[in-house]
């Protein structure tokens, strides 16, 4: 298993505070997800991929509303996993979720697919095109044909003032939630040099090299947008 970005488990514990200062509608992803997967799966028992569950959102989002969902939730980050296995029993989902650690190379091969897959604040810590491009090739391989899928990545050419403009709107949610200036302008530098931005355009043309179809934003907050779309025919 290739290790990612480390998350230690003070940075996995502050994780969610900070997710939701970075991004004042977080939730509102996983409620607006959870509606376009029900959209999809109608009424019907239903199994879910979360690439990236980190410290387990996916979980608490959507395991107690959807009682026919089994969640499969997949993370190289083992202080975030201890967090997402802490909640499956805190809301007493264990027989309904099924926990892996490691990246998406490490999905034990199976002939039953997924009916649907999400991969929420993951794509931007894999800084290479061509793994980015295997990431969603292989969530494609492992959803059933015409499975909705779920991809919430910043993006954002760095060239054009235009990501300037949202990196601004991104500080200013930080600066007023307390943090003082020469912090936040410490954690744009950082993010500005460990965060691989690459444009909305390439980040469609690379789920549609994948083999998705129908590829639509749905959702964008500062530096991050949500794009929905269906696993193409094999
Ligand atoms: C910002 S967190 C997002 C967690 C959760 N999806 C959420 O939205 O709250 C990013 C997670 O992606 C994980 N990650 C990084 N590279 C990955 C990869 N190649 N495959 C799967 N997960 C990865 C990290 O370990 C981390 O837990």
């Amino acid at each position: 298993m290739k290790e990612e970005r480390a998350y230690n488990s003070e940075m996995a514990n502050a994780y969610e505070v900070n997710a939701r200062i970075s991004l004042p509608s977080y939730d509102a992803i996983f409620t607006m997800v959870q509606s376009y997967f029900r959209l999809q799966l109608g009424d019907k028992s239903a199994e879910v991929l979360a690439v990236g569950i980190g410290s387990g959102t996916e979980l608490s989002a959507w395991g107690p509303s959807n009682p026919k969902w089994t969640i499969t939730g997949i993370d190289p980050n083992l202080e975030m996993l201890k967090i997402a296995k802490n909640k499956t029993f805190e809301l007493g989902l264990e027989s309904r979720v099924k926990l892996i650690h490691g990246t998406i190379e490490d999905l034990p091969l199976q002939d039953a697919k997924f009916d649907a897959a999400s991969c929420i604040l993951v794509l931007h810590f894999i800084n290479d095109v061509q793994e980015k491009v295997n990431l969603l090739k292989t969530i494609k391989a492992n959803l059933k044909s015409g499975a909705p899928f779920v991809l919430v990545s910043a993006y954002g050419d760095r060239d054009d003032a235009e990501l300037q403009d949202r990196m601004n709107v991104w500080k200013s949610f930080w600066l007023d939630n307390g943090r003082d200036l020469s912090t936040v302008d410490g954690m744009i530098i950082k993010a500005i040099q460990q965060l691989s931005f690459i444009s909305e355009n390439h980040i469609i043309q690379l789920l549609a090299e994948a083999g998705f179809t129908n590829i639509t934003r749905f959702y964008s907050t500062g530096i991050m947008a949500g794009w929905i779309c269906h696993a193409g025919d094999h």
